[in-house]
């Protein structure tokens, strides 16, 4: 027996906009059977169950099929459900992937598919895996499957700001108009957008978001205060899909707000200050995350200025949120940035490291340090963060950007999955040691213990590349970067490839095979031909200042902000050797310490990274370092020029909005990249006075 499905206005869906990896057509496969969904009434409503009974009743209404009546779940094609055990090997221990609260297990049996969860939130999770395998879940062999994500903590950082900022705009860093939170310095009074967004997210696996820039202002403080109420509209909206909201708060609150004469994080005042408003936040939205806080950090206020330590101000915070379940994301990201130029000793890339190290052990269990992957900034080629490793009895995030501040704005077609897998496999103590994901969910190798299990998890965070343009991401295969984040996040060891494939599937169902060829001929290793045409060997930067845009290689070299080349007419790069360096290499652990310290053994890819050499300085590769900038340079134009080919030959297969959109980024692509073959090749040319070997145009 089959009742009808209930139209109740979910999933928020505004058809004006480019529809992602949900267009109608991805749930036709689930939505053409009959489908019944069994979650236990009783209790207290459940938002999230409720999500699924509505996607379901949606799809099927859509697609032909039909909602079974619970009662007669036997005789559907599909069953979702939720059970106090979910099929999985019995007698699951603790922190095991079925016994995770977001697990689930897929049972595909006698022509019945199973989808089981403890919980609603593993239940909207199996109901996106299904979507994902489209038919194939349906026609594979039967088995049993059970997914489980790494860590409990999978979060996108929004760098919105209320109200629009003279230089850094409505968002900070974002390439893709405006918020879909904010407008006209008010929280948008329309949040379908948000809540269309939340869907997408829930189905990339991303289950916290927080929503307001780390660097607040004035107006963005009050977020924290007087704007509660439209702090939980947004809640409102991300909670269907199980999404929890974070804000980010300025650490100078008590002043700005609370009319304090002080900050001090041991002052008592202003420690009964936090614990009231953390109450607020707290009875205002019940199920609110936590807060982000960026101190002493590029201008930004912090416990520096009233001589306290980094772990004194996060876990007064901490205290103040503990009673409600709350979580402090401290980030690490403290550095000089009013260095002088000249100095050659003081080294921005040992600041995460220096700052944090030695206060290991220090913070509290609710405060999550959270560390960007690189010691720089998001480059396209820097080393790992040490820092990553530093602190075994502190609970971790590595931060990723996921918004192209240095990767080419979203309007060069750049795929990050391969950089990201490539960074979050990386073995902290050599081969098959702990990686960077393996710290995130809590598996540090030299941790006390109270780490080891995986519980005290700091997971991950990415800063977001949607605003509120019709494609979500300026450039539309930048979606897939959004897509890749949310499912390495879930899953660190998915193969990145795998993940784009994924994405074309979801994206453009049923499209000519030319568009899954496309998409794969023109982003499968965009990383690297990105790479090829901008800073070398890991030397970083060399973006045009403030707006980090297109080639300056000399641009932030007499600056204050710490990221220097060196290059001079002999050499280039940075010697952060403990021999004759700065001795950064030796905040690493074996093996790396050494690995980096030898230019016999140091990476080709961070060369410059590491060492300050000759330009006639022989890679590993066997090629000169100067023959290496010019060949890269001239060989990553040309493999944009393949990759524009390729788009051409197969524009006319995708859908014309898209088309047209890509066309017009590509035409930008080719300009920028050219400006940066020919800017490099020459400022190294000039620098050096050693010509091309296959005697090239350089200027
Ligand atoms: C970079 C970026 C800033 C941002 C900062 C951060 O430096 O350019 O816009 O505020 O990172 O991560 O806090």
């Amino acid at each position: 027996m089959s009742s009808p499905a209930t139209a109740t206005g979910f999933p928020v869906v505004d058809p004006s906009v480019h529809a992602a990896w949900l267009p109608d057509a991805a749930l036709a496969p689930l939505g053409s059977r009959r489908v019944a969904v069994v979650v236990p009434d009783g209790g207290a409503p459940d938002v999230v169950a409720q999500t699924v009974r509505d996607e379901v009743a949606a799809a099927t209404a859509a697609h032909g099929g039909a909602v079974v009546d619970p009662q007669q779940a036997g005789t559907a094609d599909v069953v979702l459900a939720v059970r106090a055990s979910t099929g999985a090997p019995a007698g699951a221990p603790a922190g095991s992937a079925a016994a995770d609260p977001e697990a689930f297990t897929l049972t595909r049996a006698l022509g019945m598919v199973t989808v089981t969860a403890t919980t609603s939130h593993g239940l909207l999770h199996g109901l996106f895996h299904l979507v994902r395998l489209g038919e194939h879940a349906f026609t594979d062999p039967d088995g049993t499957w059970t997914h489980a994500p790494t860590t409990a903590l999978r979060m996108l950082d929004h760098w919105d700001n209320v109200a629009v900022h003279p230089v850094m705009g409505q968002v900070e860093r974002g390439y893709s108009g405006g918020s879909i939170f904010y407008d006209d310095g008010q929280v948008r009074a329309d949040l379908t957008r948000v809540a269309q967004y939340s869907r997408l997210l829930a189905a990339s696996g991303i289950n916290r978001v927080a929503i307001n820039n780390v660097n607040v202002g004035p107006r963005e403080s009050l977020l924290l205060t007087d704007d509660l109420d439209e702090v939980a509209r947004i809640a409102a909206a991300f909670r269907p899909y199980g999404i929890r909201t974070h804000l980010s708060v300025s650490w100078a609150s008590p002043v700005r707000l609370g009319g304090l004469t002080t900050s001090d994080p041991l002052d008592e005042d202003v420690r009964a200050w936090w614990r009231a408003a953390a109450d607020r936040v707290w009875a205002t939205i019940p199920d609110f995350g936590g807060f982000v806080v960026k101190a002493d950090s590029e201008g930004q206020p912090g416990p520096f200025a009233y001589g306290r330590s980094h772990a004194d101000g996060a876990n007064m915070l901490a205290a103040a949120v503990a009673p409600h379940g709350g979580l402090v994301h401290w980030r690490a990201f403290v550095y000089d940035h009013t260095q002088d130029w000249r100095d050659r000793k003081t080294d921005r890339a040992r600041a995460a490291y220096d700052h944090f190290a030695p206060h290991d052990g220090e913070f509290a269990d609710n405060v999550i340090v959270q560390i960007k992957h690189g010691p720089l900034d998001f480059q396209v080629r820097e080393a790992v963060s040490p820092a990553i490793a530093a602190l075994p009895r502190t609970r971790l995030a590595a931060e990723f950007q996921v918004t192209t501040e240095y990767l080419g704005h979203q309007k060069h077609a750049v795929y990050l999955g391969r950089m990201w897998s490539e960074l979050l496999r990386f073995p902290y103590w050599g081969e098959g040691s702990a990686t960077m994901a393996d710290v995130a969910a809590g598996r540090h190798p030299e941790s006390d213990g109270t780490g080891g299990d995986g519980t005290r998890a700091g997971g991950f965070a990415a800063v977001s590349n949607v605003g509120d343009d019709v494609f979500w991401t300026g450039h539309p295969f930048a979606q897939a970067n959004l897509y890749a984040w949310g499912r390495l996040t879930w899953d660190p060891t998915l193969d990145p490839i795998g993940i784009l494939d994924e994405w074309v599937s979801l994206t453009f169902p049923g499209a000519d095979p030319r568009v899954r060829e496309t998409v794969h001929a023109v982003l499968d290793e965009s990383w690297e031909t990105y790479e090829r045409y901008t800073a070398p060997l890991g030397v970083c930067f060399m973006v045009k200042p403030h707006t980090h845009y297109g080639p300056d290689p000399d641009g932030y070299e007499y600056s204050p902000w710490g990221t220097y080349h060196f290059a001079d007419r002999d050499g280039v790069g940075v010697d952060r050797t403990r021999a004759t360096g700065t001795g950064f290499t030796g905040q690493y652990p074996a093996p790396w310490r050494d690995v980096y310290e030898s230019l016999e053994t140091v990476p080709d890819e961070l060369l410059l990274f590491f060492h300050h050499v000759p330009y006639g300085h022989v890679l590993r590769s066997g090629k000169t370092v100067i023959q290496h900038v010019y060949d890269t340079h001239f060989e990553g134009l040309e493999r944009v020029h393949a990759a524009v080919e390729a788009w051409q030959a197969a524009a006319d297969a995708f859908p014309p909005d898209v088309a047209e959109r890509v066309t017009e980024r590509f035409a930008e692509q080719v300009r920028s990249a050219t400006d940066w073959r020919d800017v490099v090749n020459t400022y190294f040319f000039r620098k050096s006075g050693i010509p091309d070997a296959a005697g090239r145009t350089i200027y």
